[in-house]
């Protein structure tokens, strides 16, 4: 039997009854998602029944004041999900004409909605192969797969994303993602996990390593050096210029945006300062049309602080190491994971 019919028995057999498992109204799984994000479920269950009562759809949260909201919310701590919350029932209402997004790509539209959150919105209400990715998934396929990589690392959260998703019963997310959960939540526990009664046991290479202490791995802060990379888009028209890494390293052969390096948090005053005196432009006129956000990159030597400005520039650069390629031609090149990560999320 495989990893995920195994899980789903034993969830069929053993699973908690929670109100949100009963539904299938997108608003009302996104609110107990919400609520249950860094809060237990037996903390969590009075407040989405206090929510599903006081806004039993998004349309009543939308039109409630703010501090009604945060009032309901008193005592569950990090009050910015209950600001998001309030502001996606807005989003909701003006974008979605007040239907809740039916796929994955505007689920994760909505603020507050990360990627755990969309995965789960997506299965459980509409049974789209997404697969859910938290502490629980994270302890529970590292221990059985006996995988070390660290689960707080950008590769450690690749593979364990990608290996969730191979797992995953695409007839049924819905029960699958549930059951992973409470797998890892009753049985395949932080401490004390339940091994004895464990159906997994004889195929769980943690348990057979006696290594079920051990994982999952996690870096602890601190330990790695922490970098400032400022990378740049440069346009001029439909071209844009990358280049080859060529020394050693982990990011050998592959290709990049060019980028500034820096050992501390720079103003962006600074950054564009430097972008105007680096030789590397030649001092060729640029304009800035727009900055990312920061992502954090963490490896586990380093953590890097990305960012990437866009900057269109007057004339092509002369004498030049780079390569000039056609925008549209990108993701032909083989490219570092915080790259790939840019131009999924088109934060430039
Ligand atoms: N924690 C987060 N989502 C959950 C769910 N759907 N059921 C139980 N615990 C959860």
């Amino acid at each position: 039997m495989n990893f995920s019919q195994e899980i789903i028995n034993w969830y069929n057999l053993n699973k908690r009854d929670l109100p949100w498992r009963n539904t299938k109204d997108p608003y009302k799984i996104w609110l107990s998602e919400i609520i249950l994000q860094q809060t237990k479920v037996t903390q969590g269950l009075p407040y989405y029944q206090k929510f599903c009562e006081t806004f039993p759809n998004v349309e009543k949260l939308a039109n409630a004041k703010e501090e009604k909201v945060l009032k309901l919310w008193q005592g569950l701590g990090y009050y910015s999900r209950a600001r998001n919350l309030h502001f996606a029932s807005k989003q909701i209402i003006n974008t979605f004409e007040g239907k809740f997004p039916n796929n994955h790509k505007d689920i994760l539209s909505l603020k507050g909605v990360g990627e755990y959150t969309a995965a789960a919105i997506a299965s459980f209400a509409y049974k789209l192969p997404y697969a859910v990715v938290d502490g629980n998934v994270f302890r529970l396929l590292s221990r059985f797969y006996g995988i070390d990589t660290p689960i707080n690392s950008s590769p450690g959260k690749k593979l364990f994303s990608e290996l969730a998703q191979t797992v995953l019963d695409k007839t049924r997310p819905d029960i699958n993602n549930q059951a992973i959960m409470e797998f890892g939540a009753l049985m395949c526990k932080p401490k004390d996990p339940n091994c004895n009664k464990c159906t997994l046991q004889d195929n769980c290479k943690a348990f057979q390593k006696n290594e079920i202490d051990k994982l999952p791995v996690k870096i602890k802060k601190g330990k790695q050096k922490k970098l400032y990379f400022e990378y740049l888009f440069i346009t001029k028209k439909e071209n844009t210029y990358i280049n080859k890494r060529v020394d050693k390293g982990i990011w050998q052969n592959l290709y990049e945006f060019p980028y500034l390096e820096f050992e501390q948090s720079e103003s962006e005053e600074e950054v564009i300062n430097n972008i105007k005196t680096n030789k590397f432009l030649n001092g060729a006129k640029f304009k800035l049309i727009k900055t990312s956000e920061i992502h954090k990159h963490i490896l586990s030597h380093r953590i890097i602080n990305a960012r990437v400005w866009h900057i269109e520039i007057d004339d092509d650069l002369k004498e030049n190491k780079w390569n000039k390629v056609a925008i549209e031609s990108i993701n032909d090149y083989p490219m570092s994971r915080l790259m790939e990560i840019f131009l999924e999320t088109n934060t430039f």
